[in-house]
């Protein structure tokens, strides 16, 4: 194990913490404790907001300044193992796995030691871009290019250091590591060891070989890393045995024959679904990572539910137990929110190993008159039983989808990333868009989703009932409803007059101070078109909750989705991850539009997705 694994891995003064004890200390690590609120305080937004843009460029306030951190193949510094980037694409699959992944997406700082001077950015890499990612595409497919784009996925542990000229990568690292679609890890809680989890390779349903399609994330009161399974349907294929036939899970799942993005199945057999029915039970699920042990073994906390989850937001009850909150990123899922039985224990991961495991899973109704109740799955009650098709407590978290239905939650326009506002507790989501809201035999809008042909997107907060994070029912109502307030019938709500708009919000953080970051994700193919014709490239806004103020912060180059967003415990310094840029691929050459952020012109090189680290000339605090 490194040296110096802090006792308090969240909090922006560790003095604070050790001062304190219990449910005190760990409320302070979440920023929810009176002596932290003390500590800080809302700022006013007066950057120079910057204009809608449509550059190949990432472009930050006048005030401000961009560098960037860690792209798609650079070292991650593994120590006697850094391959550096070939800008053919020509590196190896082994050489993948100690490089930065693809599509950087969910990220957080953890502080190392307590002079604010050193961290380890822990980051997700969601999906693939296999034109990209081998010299010439991924046909003709061979198990190389398999092994690539699994080790191309995942999460990266680096570590940076503050220097006079600003944040640097530190190469190597005792920390740097690389976690992928085939590194070992542990199943945790109610699905472990059951029938739905066992395959031919793990004939006890215990232990799973990797993670992948890894969005957005968590951290816990711990000082653990939670990464997030979403499109893991993607990956599984089939099949092989034309008799097979998907049942009514896999089908809500998408673990069906002729649903993949990459044909994986074709040469890695556990990604056949016809052959091995259980491997895709294995992902879509919530995983732990000690980002301070390269040598840990991750855990799928399984007690939180399977699905496409998008992220696992966590703070604490009233009395000291974790509640996490995830999204269900598909046209009409839900929300849920996990509560543990246990209270969090000062003392760290050692004191917290298996918090996880055991706890209450809830999904939320969203009724018309801006009440909420959050619905419990649990096994035997609620229509969750045998002759229902819920065997055992672990089918209604293998199925959760299915358990979600059976009692009747809210059907959202695609849950996204979930914040909790650091003093208030209030929590906001987003609902990034559904164009099939109110399509034919399509659920129809409602209170809490009012716009049919959603894709403008929106943003929900509520307040939990007695403000815990325990309660049951909570109440409801619209920050944004977004997209282009100068369309005819766009039916866009801004909280503020003027605000700068914005379209199909996803990544979504508050700083410290109770700032709310809010990140956008237009489908490369749709900006700059349509709906979203004025509001240029994906964009990072920063956004007032007290005040309902919204300015434009930061826009990115061409094709891109802005993700990630984590500002320093001592808000000085705002990381963002630029996901894809090139997507966008429409002028008919079949080539990226970007050259972001090695050349100038499209063509020029291969678009990269990189960490950008943004600050103030001045160095003072960011968004202020
Ligand atoms: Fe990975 Fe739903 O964005
Ligand atoms: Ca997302
Ligand atoms: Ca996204």
């Amino acid at each position: 194990m490194p040296p110096d694994r802090p006792d308090t891995v969240l909090d922006p003064d560790r003095r604070l913490v050790l001062k304190q004890s219990g449910v005190a200390a760990i409320a302070a690590l979440l920023g929810q404790s009176g002596a932290a609120r003390a500590a800080i305080s809302a700022a006013p937004m007066g950057f120079t907001a910057v204009p809608a843009s449509l550059r190949d460029a990432v472009v930050v306030p006048p005030e401000y300044e961009y560098r960037v951190l860690y792209r798609w193949g650079d070292p991650t510094g593994i120590a006697g193992n850094m391959p550096e980037f070939r800008p053919d694409a020509s590196n190896t699959a082994d050489e993948q796995a100690a490089q930065a992944g693809m599509h950087h997406d969910g990220m957080h700082f953890f502080p190392l030691g307590t002079d604010g001077r050193r961290a380890l950015l822990v980051l997700n890499h969601e999906y693939t871009d296999e034109q990209l990612l081998h010299p010439h595409g991924s046909k003709p497919l061979t198990l190389e290019k398999v092994r690539k784009s699994q080790q191309a996925m995942g999460v990266s542990v680096i570590e940076i250091q503050r220097t006079s000229t600003g944040w640097q990568q530190v190469l190597p690292s005792p920390y740097a590591r690389r976690i992928h679609g085939n590194t070992p890890m542990r199943v945790g809680g109610p699905a472990a060891g059951s029938p739905l989890m066992k395959t031919t390779a793990d004939p006890a349903g215990q232990r799973v070989l990797g993670t992948f399609a890894n969005c957005a994330m968590g951290v816990t009161p711990w000082g653990t890393y939670l990464t997030c399974e979403e499109n893991f349907q993607g990956y599984f294929g089939g099949p092989s045995d034309p008799a097979f036939r998907a049942d009514t899970a896999s089908r809500r799942y998408g673990t069906v024959p002729g649903g993949q993005w990459v044909d994986w199945f074709r040469l890695d057999e556990r990604f056949d679904v016809s052959r091995h029915p259980n491997e895709p039970n294995r992902f879509g699920w919530v995983i732990e990572i000690d980002p301070m042990d390269p040598n840990s073994t991750p855990v799928k906390r399984t007690a939180l539910g399977r699905k496409r989850t998008e992220s696992a937001t966590c703070t604490l009850t009233r009395d000291g137990r974790v509640a996490v909150y995830m999204g269900d990123d598909g046209a009409f899922e839900y929300i849920y929110k996990f509560v543990s039985r246990d209270r969090v224990n000062p003392g760290g991961l050692a004191a917290n190993r298996d918090l996880l495991d055991h706890g209450t899973l809830y999904v939320a109704r969203f009724d018309p008159n801006g009440q909420g109740a959050w619905l419990e799955l649990r096994h035997g009650e609620g229509g969750l039983t045998p002759e229902k098709g819920f065997a055992a407590p672990a089918e209604v978290v293998i199925k959760a989808r299915l358990a979600a239905d059976a009692v009747g939650a809210t059907p959202m326009d695609r849950p996204e990333w979930i914040a909790v506002h650091p003093q208030s507790g209030e929590v906001f989501v987003t609902l990034t868009h559904n164009s099939q809201r109110g399509a034919p035999s399509r659920p129809a809008a409602d209170a809490a989703n009012p716009r049919a042909g959603n894709l403008g997107g929106h943003i929900v907060r509520w307040r939990e009932a007695g403000a815990d994070a325990a309660a049951t029912t909570f109440a409801w109502s619209h920050f944004v409803l977004a997209g282009d307030p100068t369309l005819p019938g766009a039916a866009t709500h801004y909280p503020s007059t003027p605000a700068d708009p914005f379209g199909a919000p996803d990544g979504l953080h508050f700083d410290s101070g109770g700032l709310l970051w809010i990140q956008t994700d237009m489908s490369g193919q749709a900006i700059g078109k349509g709906a979203y014709a004025n509001l240029g490239n994906n964009a990072l806004l920063c956004a007032n909750p007290s005040t309902g103020q919204i300015k434009r912060f930061l826009t990115g180059p061409r094709g891109c989705e802005i993700t990630g967003c984590v500002v320093t415990p001592d808000r000085t310094s705002l990381f963002v991850n630029i996901q894809h840029p090139g997507e966008t691929r429409d002028d008919g050459s079949g080539s990226p539009n970007s050259a972001w952020p090695d050349g100038t012109t499209p063509g020029s090189a291969r678009p990269r997705s990189a960490t950008v680290v943004v600050w103030r000339r001045d160095g003072k605090v960011v968004g202020s």
